[in-house]
């Protein structure tokens, strides 16, 4: 019989792919799934962008000053990320945001503040609960020790029209399947070839293709996967 002190309370799931893949709602659910939380490492490189443009900022010296000013926290009740004690929530979605996001990342000292905060955040948790965290380069440099590890990726056409349908949904009108098409790779290939932590698959990842799979589907994949792994058959 499984012993119920067996099941380690927590741990750190890390989650890598590009955008589009479904990636953010499929790590939302898993950690839902394990009863855990979810740290958005994307949303904390959005926050800077944010402020970024918000403060006109133009040169690396000032990006590091932003980000080095910058304070993370969780609102407990809301599960919300607070970024200098503010929920930034859909203000941090926008294209604008995105491509800013994109660019201010390339700066390694950027990159470190943040990292910094990442480990903390989620090594603080994970003492408690599982902790999903998603991003660009988790299972490569921010936490490269831990056990489990999901690249989610999917083929850019599908990634295209995920995206176009989304913002459809939301009611935007003048965007074409092209265009977005367009936006993905160039995203894609700022930030699989930057030099600083490229988006790359880690080596003892397990590579989730969505194309042709359910979110519902994707999430109760990686759970088993997860659980198999923690739990394994006395
Ligand atoms: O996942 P996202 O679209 O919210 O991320 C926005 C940008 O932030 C992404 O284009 C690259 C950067 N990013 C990063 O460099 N490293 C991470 N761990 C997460 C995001």
């Amino acid at each position: 019989v499984r012993g119920k002190s067996k099941k380690p309370k927590g741990f750190i799931v890390a989650i890598d792919g590009p955008s589009g893949a479904g990636k953010s709602t499929v790590s939302r659910q898993l950690a839902e799934a394990l009863e855990g939380r979810l740290l958005d490492t994307g949303a904390m490189y959005r926050g800077v962008a944010y402020f970024v443009i918000q403060q006109g900022a133009m040169s690396e010296h000032e990006y590091v000053e932003i980000v080095k000013g910058i304070s993370f926290s969780m609102d407990e009740k809301a599960g919300a990320m607070l970024i200098n004690g503010e929920d930034l929530g859909a203000k941090l979605r926008t294209e604008e945001v995105g491509l800013m996001a994109s660019l201010v990342s390339q700066f390694e000292e950027v990159r470190t503040v943040l990292t910094r905060h990442q480990r903390t955040l989620a090594r603080v948790w994970a003492k408690k609960i599982p902790v999903v965290v998603e991003g660009r380069d988790i299972g490569t440099i921010v936490f490269p020790d831990v056990r489990f590890k999901f690249f989610v990726t999917a083929d850019p056409l599908v990634r295209a029209q995920r995206r176009y349908d989304e913002l459809r949904r939301r009611g935007v009108k003048r965007i074409t399947l092209k265009s977005i098409l367009k936006q993905n790779q160039d995203r894609d290939r700022q930030d699989s070839t930057r030099k600083l932590a490229p988006l790359k698959v880690p080596e003892d990842a397990v590579v989730v293709d969505t194309s042709t799979m359910k979110i519902s589907q994707v999430v109760q994949f990686m759970k088993n996967n997860i659980q198999a792994r923690n739990f394994p058959e006395e």
